[in-house]
């Protein structure tokens, strides 16, 4: 997704622009662009190209203080050197970088086309552009002011920083539906749409509410509301380093954070544990017994693998506080209308917290009067904000496209509130016990797959040629099933599609042959008969079959076995999931895949 960076200061503002934009790049863009004032003109730098090849087009030379710069993910209008960003208006003054959607572009573009205004580019973007000089040349009393009458114009989603060279000391940001965060320095302001842009700078951060806007100068900051009222704000610390966002002795990020996953679960559950009454402790959920058995049902919401996670999660609530429990797509759900249930308890899951599905069904449920909690991994992001209240991921930050510690931390820690749950209901002190013992060892399991990475490679090279493949799992497995083809068609771009095991024979088994591969998630427990069921099928009709397990396989059966270290039950799709991480990982590092930059995708999808 786009990715937005500005700095004022007493610094040349072009090497900090560039440095953050390359800290932006994991979240995916097709064209990148910079503007400093330079000889009291505005300069601007921008191509369809990487941040590196923009370093070199911008060159050296450039003393300004200030300026802005952008990451674009194309909406309206093709990736082009045109479209990418910043925009600027007709005289050259006014320079804009904005992430988001403007959803009445089309009636702005056709009123400033009346207006005589020429259009360089086919962005939404533009058209802010244009109507900000225009609003300053009508008398508006500063540019913080112009850019207020121009946002009342403007429907949809924005997160903006604006520049006019004709008052080099100032930068208006302003924040409606995408994240913006400012970066607090010692004579110097940053201002970024994602904390990795700044955290190489400062640590001390604002996080802007939409509807806010913000004028920086070096010095000082202030902010206010489009209606013009001032807005007092408090700095937080962000508890993120500069080496997290680099991949240190790894090759990709998506390696670095799979074997971050140890730290990250123990992360998770620090003092999460409460061994003595065999319950978990979520003081963020800030639901006393009495509120949490008043739910009748539990409801996850998020997008991809959060909803994945979500699934499991609503699995073990099932399993646990035996109170009916289901995951739902956050994406469908505010345009259909949802029955919103004030016994029920939502749950969003979400490792940005910026995903904007999974905003607006938060925002849809609260409109409705729905109690909602948050689980999100990035602090002070929008579904964090907007939930008030909720477990968070603790997972540290995640680079890597394909999430993996953020989506085993989310299992985590719906286990956690699953037990929660449970345990003020009628799940046994013994039963409880076992849990927690199982949950504290989890790391530790974790990190004994993690170390037969060569065998599970071994393994997975032997399918790279594949062009599709089947992950199929019953009950527990479905959920693994689903993530592991995820993780396979994101960073390999091998067809892979997660099937229910008896589903199989209701249609997908017409597909099964030498060239279609299987992945079956079979755990030793009370579904092991029906699983070698699957597997013996799928055989039958000459599919290669990769089981990964935990149980003892009759001799045959599978062509490759993976083997995962036993848990309880309940805990095994957590383990399960993990292989089928390396997996996808190592077919996709075989392939020559850009593992980090997969094509298409993006970090956070801050867009419809
Ligand atoms: C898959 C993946 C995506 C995200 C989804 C939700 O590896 O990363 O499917 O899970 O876009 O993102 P968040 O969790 O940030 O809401």
């Amino acid at each position: 997704m786009c990715g937005i960076v500005g700095y004022i200061g007493r610094r040349e503002a072009a090497p900090i622009l560039l440095e953050g934009l390359h800290r932006l790049e994991y979240r995916g863009y097709d064209s990148a662009g910079i503007a400093v004032p330079h000889r009291g003109r505005l300069r601007v730098t921008k191509a369809a190209v990487r941040v590196d090849e923009l370093r070199d087009l911008v060159g050296t030379g450039l003393t300004a203080k200030v300026g802005l710069a952008h990451t674009r993910w194309a909406t309206h209008g093709e990736p082009t050197d045109a479209n990418a960003h910043p925009q600027v208006d007709e005289d050259g003054h006014i320079a804009v970088v904005h992430n988001g959607i403007i959803e009445n572009a089309e009636q702005l573009r056709t009123k400033l086309t009346a207006d005589g205004v020429k259009f360089t580019s086919e962005t939404d973007t533009e058209s802010l552009a244009h109507l900000i000089a225009r609003a300053l040349r009508d008398g508006a009393a500063s540019l913080e002011d112009a850019v207020r009458t121009t946002l009342r114009e403007v429907e949809g989603a924005y997160g903006i920083v604006v520049f006019d060279v004709r008052k080099p000391d100032e930068l208006v940001v302003a924040r409606n539906g995408s994240p913006i965060v400012l970066g607090i320095g010692e004579g110097e302001m940053f201002v970024a749409s994602d904390i990795a842009a700044l955290v190489r700078y400062t640590q001390r951060v604002v996080y802007l509410d939409d509807g806010e806007l913000a004028t920086l100068g070096a010095d000082d900051f202030h902010t206010s509301t489009l209606q013009a009222t001032r807005t007092s704000k408090t700095e937080t610390m962000v508890d993120v380093a500069d080496e997290d966002y680099q991949h240190d002795g790894y090759d990709d990020f998506m390696r670095k954070e799979m074997h971050e996953q140890p730290d990250a679960v123990r992360r998770a559950l620090v003092g999460r544990l409460d061994e003595r009454f065999s319950t978990a402790r979520l003081g963020g959920l800030d639901l006393d017994p009495h509120e949490l058995r008043s739910f009748r049902r539990v409801k996850f919401l998020g997008c991809g693998s959060a909803y994945y996670a979500g699934q499991l999660g609503a699995n073990l609530v099932e399993e646990w506080a035996r109170l009916p429990a289901d995951a739902e797509p956050a994406s469908e759900f505010r345009y259909r209308n949802p029955v919103v249930d004030p016994e029920t308890l939502y749950v969003a899951v979400s490792q940005s917290g910026e995903t904007l599905d999974t905003l607006a069904a938060v925002q849809e449920l609260k409109r409705k009067g729905g109690r909602v909690i948050g689980m999100v991994n990035v602090v002070g992001s929008a579904v964090g904000r907007e939930c008030g209240r909720g477990v968070l991921l603790h997972a540290g930050p995640e680079v890597s496209v394909a999430s993996t510690k953020a989506v085993t931390n989310m299992c985590v820690s719906s286990a956690m509130l699953a037990l929660l749950l449970g345990r003020v209901r009628d799940l046994s002190m013994a039963h409880g016990k076992r849990i927690v013992a199982a949950m504290a060892e989890l790391p530790d399991r974790i990190a004994e797959i993690l170390a037969a990475e060569a065998e599970i490679e071994a393994a997975a090279v032997r399918f790279a040629s594949a062009e599709h493949m089947f992950f199929v799992g019953r009950v527990r497995g479905w959920p693994v099933a689903r993530e592991g083809a995820q993780k396979l068609k994101e960073i390999s771009y091998i067809h892979a599609e997660a099937y229910q095991a008896a589903e199989l024979k209701h249609g997908p088994l017409a597909l099964i042959d030498a060239h279609m591969p299987s992945v079956v998630i079979v755990p030793d427990d009370e579904v092991l008969a029906k699983n070698i069921g699957t597997m013996e099928q799928i055989k039958a009709r000459g599919g290669p079959v990769i089981a990964v397990t935990n149980a003892e396989l009759p001799d045959g059966l599978a062509d490759v076995v993976i083997r995962v270290p036993r848990s309880e039950p309940e805990l095994d799709p957590i383990l399960f999931a993990i292989p089928l991480q390396v997996f996808a990982h190592r077919i996709a590092i075989h392939l020559g895949r850009d593992i980090d930059k997969p094509r298409n995708l993006a970090k956070s999808v801050t867009v419809e």
